[in-house]
């Protein structure tokens, strides 16, 4: 195993060669009564979960971990903590990366480097008494050492962008300290700031993109992010649409 990362003490490590899915065994544990700030992190997965349901390759050499929260607040601020955690991210990566291949958000939570994409975050959250949120799981996983081959979507790992050896154990204590610091700032400001934060590393905003919902795409301008995190396209007619779930692509422009 790498090094162990040396975390904040908000932090509970349980570190883990191999597991299914570090998603589900914070799940299991949140179940359970695992506190706030319990991080799993494993070497490797074998079965890692995506958004959507798809799958997430997870050999060894790359990211994988999963933090519990228990945030005592609403299940709509779930997406706002999962924005505190992809600025946190790409911040971290930005730091490892060159200015020849820059680090941008995709929506929803997507870190890119180049263009491509190096990373992703996958939540998962249980209503408890009174409608709050019980529990919730950010899931992180970034590539490092390597990327998946022929996804829909190009992907890269930090090896492929960067001369710089980065150890896993590294991001991870990075990641750490950049959401405690957003976390902190969400509950004392609320999500304006993040919002901001996010926006002003966002990928193609102003910019015409696909969002590709269950079923049908929707073509449009990334106008802006709402005070919950939903994406605003602009439609050719003028029209607003908020969109809550959705993979976005780039469009060109209309001739
Ligand atoms: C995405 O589809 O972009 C989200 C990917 C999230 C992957 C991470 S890896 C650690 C955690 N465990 C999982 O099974 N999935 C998340």
């Amino acid at each position: 195993m790498s090094d162990a990362p040396r975390l904040p003490p908000a932090y509970r490590l349980v570190a883990l060669e191999r597991v299914g899915s570090t998603n589900e065994e914070a799940r299991r544990r949140a179940e359970q009564g695992a506190a706030d700030g319990t991080l799993i992190w494993a070497q490797e997965q074998t079965a890692g979960r995506g958004r959507r349901g798809r799958r997430w390759d997870s050999p060894r050499g790359n990211l994988y971990f999963s933090l519990v929260l228990r945030p005592e607040s609403e299940p709509a601020h779930a997406a706002q903590l999962g924005m505190v955690a992809a600025v946190a991210v790409a911040d971290v990566l930005a730091d490892m990366v060159p200015p020849s291949a820059p680090v941008a958000l995709k929506w929803p939570n997507d870190v890119l480097a180049g263009g491509r994409k190096l990373g992703g975050i996958l939540l998962e959250s249980a209503a408890g008494a009174a409608g709050r949120l019980d529990w919730l799981v950010l899931g992180i996983g970034i590539n490092i050492a390597s990327a998946p081959a022929a996804t829909e979507f190009p992907a890269t790992c930090l090896r492929a962008v960067s001369d710089a050896p980065v150890e896993t154990a590294q991001v991870l204590e990075g990641f750490a300290r950049a959401f405690l610091d957003g976390r902190r700032i969400w509950r004392a400001e609320g999500f304006a700031p993040i919002r901001q934060a996010w926006l002003s590393r966002a990928w193609r905003r102003g910019e015409p993109i696909q969002a590709r919902l269950e079923g049908r795409s929707i073509g449009g301008v990334f106008a802006d992010l709402d005070e919950e995190g939903a994406l605003l396209l602009e439609l050719a007619d003028g029209a607003q649409r908020r969109i809550t779930a959705a993979d976005v692509f780039a469009l060109p422009p209309s001739p």
